[in-house]
């Protein structure tokens, strides 16, 4: 398997990290995961200035490029005899003292790897089940959540689900530490009451997902009211549709929502051909598949 390294297409053997790399003793790293469309990266200067808002907090001297970036994810494909790929960008602080240091890291290591899709289409994706998780969504540790290496509560949040016999596939809804329903292991949530489109706001601790500001964006350009605030997990019941956003898996309904025992609490028939989800899921594969934005 090839890797991107500082540029480079080395093979992912060679594709090591310092033992004093910051990325790996104190977590400083920071990562995106994006997906190309016939090639091309979709979202990538969003996808870019995440990553450059999230350097400068952790005070990682990085500067993304998108058509940089644009040129290696095409180097990268043709060295992994790939067309389209989910693609993951990380940034790691690089190499330091022992110690926590107060400048800034100069010399990032970048690498990037890139992994085959399965096909999929929004008329035959699958419909996902939702467990409240146990587990609280851990706080951010500065003001906002960043796209960082940190991923210790998403992994045992996913033991959680494992643990507790949810089904394949199904995802895990967390609340933060007040109970406002924050986000999925590895998605945002969305829902759809009495018209109005429904998710957590950044107050509520949720990764600023890409494809959640695209979604409002779509919607909002269509004339939906998108409301973003602080809400109890009963609101989800009350929901007339759910769905999770996430890169790489776009818009996905879900139609049965659990409680952190495994309960159905709800369904939805999110998955229906006029459904509102599953309007958006189209649209947003038509603009990623035409590439309206890169
Ligand atoms: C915890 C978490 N929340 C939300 C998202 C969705 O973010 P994006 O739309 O930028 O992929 C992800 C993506 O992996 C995630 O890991």
């Amino acid at each position: 398997m090839n890797v991107l390294r500082n540029g480079r297409i080395i093979d992912s053997k060679e594709a090591v990290i310092s033992a004093f790399d910051h990325g790996f003793l104190y977590g400083m790293g920071l990562f995106e995961t994006f997906r190309t469309y016939d090639g091309q990266p979709w979202l990538l200067e969003r996808h870019a200035a995440r990553l450059a808002d999230s350097c400068r907090l952790l005070g990682i001297s990085y500067e993304p490029d998108a058509e940089r970036m644009r040129e290696g994810v095409a180097r990268l494909l043709a060295a992994s005899g790939l067309e389209d790929a989910y693609i993951r960008w990380s940034v790691s602080a690089g190499e330091g003292a022992v110690g926590l240091p107060t400048g800034p890291y100069e010399t990032p290591t970048e690498i990037v790897y890139a992994k085959e899709l399965a096909p999929d289409r929004p008329d035959n994706r699958s419909a996902k089940t939702l467990r409240l998780l146990h587990l609280r969504r851990s706080s951010t540790e500065g003001e906002i959540r960043l796209k960082s290496f940190h991923y210790m509560n998403n992994i045992l949040a996913k033991r959680e689900l494992a643990e507790g016999g949810a089904g394949p596939g199904a995802e895990g809804l967390f609340l933060d530490a007040a109970g406002n329903v924050c986000e999925g292991i590895v998605s945002n949530v969305f829902w759809l009451s009495d018209g109005v489109l429904h998710t957590p706001s950044t107050a509520a601790g949720p990764l600023p997902g890409i494809t959640r500001e695209y979604l409002m964006e779509l919607a909002a350009s269509s004339g939906y009211p998108v409301k973003e605030g602080l809400y109890p997990f009963e609101d989800l019941l009350r929901a007339d549709e759910v769905f999770l956003t996430n890169s790489i898996q776009e818009i996905v309904p879900v139609t049965t929502l659990e409680d952190d025992r495994g309960l159905t609490v709800s369904r939805y028939a999110s998955a229906e051909a006029n459904s509102v989800t599953r309007q958006w899921m189209e649209r947003y594969r038509r603009a990623a598949e035409g590439s309206l934005e890169r």
